[in-house]
């Protein structure tokens, strides 16, 4: 989790921006929550490329102190810093690339403490077209870094190509599964090219640009199983606070990140964020979904995309749900309503929702009563998310959230907090679903409802080391 320069500012990355970022993310209680990569993407070289011993050059108008000053800073704070190159003669801005320079670069990385190196795939030369191909491409800045000796994470760019979905977890600690996203919840665009439900789509050569979260979605769906702890399919960069989707859009885009163990880099200006951007992007209960420690995604049980289902204006219309087992035994449930029309009643049944365990109704699980939390109910309020953001020191800001109650993940990890069944991370009980019967909710257009069932022990039984009686039974 942390913060990416990309989405937001392009090429316009400087000294001051990370800084000045870093700042706010700290104040805001961010970093608290687990935003602690502060990445600097591409642009941050110097045009005439690579000085006379062949090390890569920081521009020293954009960073007249270097780069290992700004990640000291950043360490100061209690943050961590990612940088970015590619493996291509040059990055996808066309500045000098790391292909054929590898322990060079990898040692100037680790020169200048970064703890994190996105890889890009730009000009890769014609070193692609199998997945071996591309994997000993990668591997070789993978081992490279593994040379320095420093703990960098690895976060591949190649957008899917040659099956990374298959590779790039031996290699590398996330892997980049689909073209760039644009802040759009559902617009189709041609520079966003391929086929998302064929994942073995021959012709998806260019995964391009304009990707919109329901297209990542549709690609990802075949493949969310392949996410381990250690090893995740990165959505790409949020969107959440850039402007271009409603509220409920990026409540969904943001939930359904974090359910699928994407990594969260927030893309926009976390200087100037709204109250509602922040009190999506802060929710204890969806990232805890993100932190869990069983670490695998959820994956979708249900599509539907039929004559049902409303269309929008782009003919793309369709209702997921989606569900993942969770470490502690409970199961997150998400039901996404990509259409144009609100939907009064969207329902799956135990028997969909608890398919991994057993298709047909099969899973044991089915048997159970479930109490149905909402994970969106304690969302910070506006009032009090714009009383932080308009603070006017840091430490006015500690004090709002201490006031507020708000979770700290540096206090106390996210699998604390499970373990020890912290409110701030379980929402609020809507209500109960009972043995083989049907989770129902309403969902807004554009919208998802994010939901952690939870089993309810049955009479007579010992659950969770105390004996059921009718009393135990009603206090779950
Ligand atoms: C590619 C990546 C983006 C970003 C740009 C930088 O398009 O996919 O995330 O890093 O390059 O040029």
């Amino acid at each position: 989790m942390g913060w990416n320069n990309w989405n937001a500012f392009g090429c316009d990355v400087s000294e001051s921006l990370l800084l000045s970022t870093s700042e706010q993310l700290v104040s805001l209680g961010l970093r608290d929550l687990g935003y602690q990569y502060v990445v600097l993407d591409d642009c941050w070289q110097k045009e005439s490329g690579r000085d006379q011993h062949g090390k890569l050059q920081p521009e020293p108008k954009k960073f007249p102190n270097g780069l290992k000053s700004i990640s000291d800073r950043l360490h100061e704070q209690g943050l961590k810093f990612g940088m970015y190159s590619s493996a291509g003669e040059m990055t996808c801005a066309r500045y000098a690339g790391s292909l054929d320079h590898e322990i060079d670069d990898a040692e100037s990385f680790a020169s200048w403490g970064v703890d994190m190196l996105k890889y890009d795939s730009c000009y890769h030369m014609g070193r692609i077209g199998t997945p071996l191909i591309s994997f000993n491409r990668f591997k070789t800045m993978s081992d490279a870094l593994q040379k320095t000796g420093r703990n960098v994470l690895l976060n591949l760019c190649n957008w899917g190509e040659d099956f990374v979905h298959t590779w790039g977890m031996s290699i590398a600690n996330s892997w980049r599964m689909s073209g760039d996203i644009y802040d759009s919840f559902t617009r189709p665009d041609d520079l966003c090219g391929c086929d998302p439900t064929v994942i073995s789509d021959p012709f998806c050569i260019a995964p391009g640009t304009h990707c919109s979260v329901l297209f990542i979605l549709n690609k990802i769906a075949p493949i969310a199983d392949r996410s381990i702890p250690g090893s995740f399919a990165d959505m790409d960069m949020l969107e959440v606070g850039q402007g271009g989707m409603t509220d409920e859009e990026y409540k969904a885009h943001f939930a359904l990140w974090a359910a699928l163990k994407s990594p969260l880099f927030l893309g926009n200006d976390v200087r100037a964020m709204s109250a509602s951007s922040y009190s999506i992007v802060n929710n204890p209960a969806i990232l805890a979904l993100s932190q869990d420690p069983h670490g695998r995604a959820l994956t979708r049980v249900r599509r539907d995309a039929g004559p049902d289902v409303a269309k929008d204006q782009w003919g793309v219309g369709e209702t997921h749900v989606w569900s993942g087992y969770l470490d502690n035994g409970d199961e997150a449930v998400v039901f996404l309503n990509a259409g144009a029309a609100d939907l009064d009643d969207m329902s799956c049944s135990l028997a969909e929702i608890f398919t991994a365990f057993g298709p047909g109704g099969s899973a044991p699980h089915v048997q159970h009563d479930w109490a149905v939390y909402d994970l969106w109910a304690h969302r910070m309020s506006e009032a009090t998310a714009a009383g932080i953001i308009a603070a006017a020191t840091a430490e006015e800001r500690a004090a709002l959230l201490k006031k507020a109650d708000w979770f700290n993940a540096t206090e106390t990890s996210y699998a604390e907090g499970l373990r020890n069944g912290d409110p701030r991370l379980f929402g609020e009980k809507i209500g109960v679903v009972e043995a083989g019967g049907v989770l129902r909710a309403p969902v807004k257009s554009h919208a998802a409802r994010v939901f952690r069932l939870r089993r309810i022990a049955k009479y007579g039984e010992t659950f969770k080391g105390k004996s059921i009686d009718r009393v135990a039974r009603d206090e779950l």
